[in-house]
């Protein structure tokens, strides 16, 4: 595979002439099955390292350089991977540090996973293995464990260790099907936004324990307080918006959709009708049932829909089966049992209580089945 190891800098002249001798006299040398590359994502730096780069590119051939406005790290990675896509033809992308803080001894650790079929392979500090540099201050420590803490806690997703690090390998296809919501956070929170997206589209994520050290040369250009902030608004608003419009916001629009419909029914059934109350509910659920299946199977569930009119009928069956037992003996049962004690007067009264008993009962019945804990071994 065709792999383009793409490297931001601004102002690290003395940094990237170092990184580039090790890259290519001590890495590439040991990966014999991948064509290694290097990208350099500068922004302009005034310091002169593009000419450093220049001057280097003509001893190597495999270097190339993408020179762009100072908009922040992640418009500098967005504008190099469509480059590296586009131009040097990439299947394979790596994210990497020009100050040496991540070490490049690493990325043979990184190809094996992407060999082995992982699409997104990040490099963790905070998991069995990696580290953050011991001499870091009591608050640059705190600052970064806290705050992939946060961004694990308000996501709610445990599993990935390290969401902000910056030592990665993402094989293409993850970028070109990302890269059109990857512009509105342009500093360091695009590492997270990134991540958070490959995770929801289903990309297989791989992690790699990595100690980060500390740059011996220049200055960190992370502006603290304002990287929080970003970080915060992103993940408020990723994670809102997962819930409410993720399958579970879905879900609950699904069942208010299939609530209408069985009101009106009953309301018509019980006013214009003799039938029993009971036998009025049941028959306004079934077209709720009927509503809340193809929706979910269309909507909800939309990627795993029903294929072929075989498997549509045969989880329908399922699905109005699984539906009956409330439906009949909770919900017709009571407002039935209400008929009995206390006349057809209250139907709707009846009807709103026995929906609510029925939610408890559903609720319940997740719980116990659907999510019920795994027994040990
Ligand atoms: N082109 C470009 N444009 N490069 C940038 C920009 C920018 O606006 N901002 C930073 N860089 C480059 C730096 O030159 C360096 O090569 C790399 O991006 C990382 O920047 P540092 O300034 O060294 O970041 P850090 O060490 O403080 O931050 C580390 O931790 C972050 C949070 O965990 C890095 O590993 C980040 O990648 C990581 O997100
Ligand atoms: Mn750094």
């Amino acid at each position: 595979m065709k792999v383009v190891i793409i490297i931001p800098t601004y102002n690290e002249k003395g940094n990237i002439e170092r990184l580039i001798k090790i890259l290519e006299e001590e890495i590439f040398p040991q990966i014999k099955n991948h064509d290694m590359n290097i990208l350099i994502a500068d922004d302009s730096s005034p310091d002169g390292t593009e000419q450093v780069v220049r001057e280097l590119m003509k001893k190597w051939e495999n270097i190339d350089i993408n020179i762009g406005e100072k908009h922040g790290l992640g418009a500098a990675y967005v504008r190099a991977m469509t480059y590296a896509i586009d131009k040097m033809d990439a299947d394979v992308m790596f994210e990497m540090d020009a100050d040496l803080s991540h070490d490049p001894q690493k990325i043979p650790a990184f190809l094996e996973k992407i060999d082995q079929g992982y699409d997104f392979v990040i490099g963790t500090r905070y998991s069995q293995g990696g580290s953050i540099p011991a001499n870091w201050g009591i608050s640059r420590k705190m600052f970064s464990v806290f705050g992939n803490l946060l961004v694990r806690t308000i996501l709610l997703k445990f599993s990935i260790h390290d969401w902000t690090g910056g030592y990665r390998a993402i094989k293409k296809e993850v970028f070109l099907k990302e890269k059109s919501e990857l512009t509105a956070f342009r500093g360091y929170t695009f590492q997270v936004s990134f991540l958070n997206k490959a995770v929801r589209d289903g990309f297989k994520v791989a992690e790699v324990p990595i100690a980060f050290t500390d740059r011996t040369l220049g200055k960190s250009k992370i502006a603290a307080k304002e990287y929080i902030i970003d970080l915060l608004k992103y993940v408020i608003t990723a994670s809102i918006k997962e819930k409410l419009f993720g399958p579970f916001g879905k879900f609950l629009v699904v069942g208010g959709i299939g609530f209408i419909i069985q009101t009106v029914l009953y309301y018509l059934l019980v006013h214009n009708t003799n039938l029993l109350l009971g036998i009025a509910n049941f028959i306004a659920a079934q077209f709720a049932i009927f509503s809340n299946y193809n929706l979910n199977n269309l909507w909800t569930f939309g990627e795993r829909k029903s294929k072929g009119i075989k498997e549509y009928f045969a989880k329908m069956i399922g699905f109005f089966a699984t539906s009956e037992l409330g439906v009949f003996i909770i919900q017709s049962g009571i407002i039935q049992l209400c008929q009995i004690l206390f006349g057809r007067k209250y139907a709707f009264e009846y009807y709103i209580f026995a929906t609510i008993i029925l939610l408890f009962y559903n609720f319940g019945a997740y719980n116990l089945i659907i999510w019920r804990k795994k027994p040990h071994k």
